[in-house]
């Protein structure tokens, strides 16, 4: 099987154009790496690098669209720093994701950005929430109904650490290994959910199906140790490019990364048929988004 990283030599973030195999490449699960994309710091932003910029119990920072800076530790005059460093990679991130998807323009909805001054190696969590194993990304408490979720990461680390992360084979051979163990969804426990407020909204069969990967995978100790995967050390001074709902990925080591999110609706990539909605669809034989969706979301 061919590697799922790409790797191209971008020079600067302003300067991205979109190419038809690069788009077909992420959209079918491929990580696109950029040697060359870092993410500047300022000279005063330096010493922002450290853990204890994150506030005690937050997993990471971030700033959202409204310019609120979430989850950050240090004084009033740091967080100010860490807002504007953090900014200024959003307005970098966006500007690489609008030169390179120009089909994107004007659907894609841009969530909070992140500032992860974790590291990796040493972080104790349970199965479920340890990105050392290798998962596909799914909300339990946000139901999404296949819209799409479109990552960019920036590793920011002093030292020249790399980013190391493991990516595993393409999402439909994960899919059609994983799917026969997954729970029958349930319409009744998932209206059962929403009612407690564990989702936001009602929690549809995609959804579930998506989340009975993400953990099946987590648990299965054969296939994170033995399961088809690439080792992909991500250089400090790289950034890349993922679509984490499709792209098998795990996160073994490093500290100091940046990361922006954006989400596209389901059906307005490029070519949808390699999206997870359209996948699963295909092997379990029926809609798996229904009329619940749209009705959730005008509520
Ligand atoms: C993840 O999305 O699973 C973690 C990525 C990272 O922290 O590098
Ligand atoms: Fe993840």
């Amino acid at each position: 099987m061919e590697s799922p990283i790409v790797e191209l030599d971008l020079p600067g973030w302003g300067q991205a154009e979109p190419h038809a195999e690069w788009t077909r490449a992420v959209e079918s699960g491929k990580v696109l790496l950029f040697p060359r994309l870092a993410f500047e710091l300022e000279p005063d932003e330096r010493a922002l690098l450290r853990e204890d910029m994150l506030a005690p119990g937050s997993r990471n920072v971030s700033l959202g669209a409204d310019g609120v800076l979430k989850g950050a530790g240090g004084s009033a005059q740091e967080q100010a720093r860490l807002a504007a460093m953090v900014g200024r990679f959003r307005a970098q991130a966006l500007a690489l994701v609008d030169g390179l998807f120009p089909e994107y323009r004007g659907a894609l909805r841009v969530a909070p950005t992140s500032f992860r001054p974790r590291r990796v190696e040493t972080r104790r969590q349970s199965v479920r929430a340890d990105d050392k194993r290798l998962h596909v990304d799914a909300f339990p408490t946000r139901p999404n109904y296949g819209e799409r979720i479109l990552r960019v990461f920036a590793n920011v680390n002093p030292d020249g650490a790399p980013r190391v992360w493991r990516v595993g084979a393409d999402f439909e051979s994960v899919a059609r290994q994983f799917l026969p163990r997954a729970k029958p969804y349930s319409r009744w426990q998932a209206k059962a959910l929403q009612a407690l407020h564990v989702t936001k909204s009602l929690r549809s069969e995609y959804d579930h199906l998506m989340l009975q990967l993400h953990d099946l995978m987590k648990r299965d100790e054969t296939y994170q140790t033995q399961g088809t995967q690439w080792r992909a050390p991500f250089p400090a001074g790289s950034c890349w490019v993922c679509y984490s709902d499709a792209a098998v990925h795990a996160v073994m080591s490093g500290q100091y990364m940046m990361e922006q999110t954006l989400h596209l609706p389901p059906g307005r990539e490029v070519n949808p048929a390699a999206s997870p909605l359209q996948i699963l669809t295909r092997l379990v034989g029926r809609p798996l988004v229904g009329v619940e969706a749209g009705a959730e979301k005008l509520s």
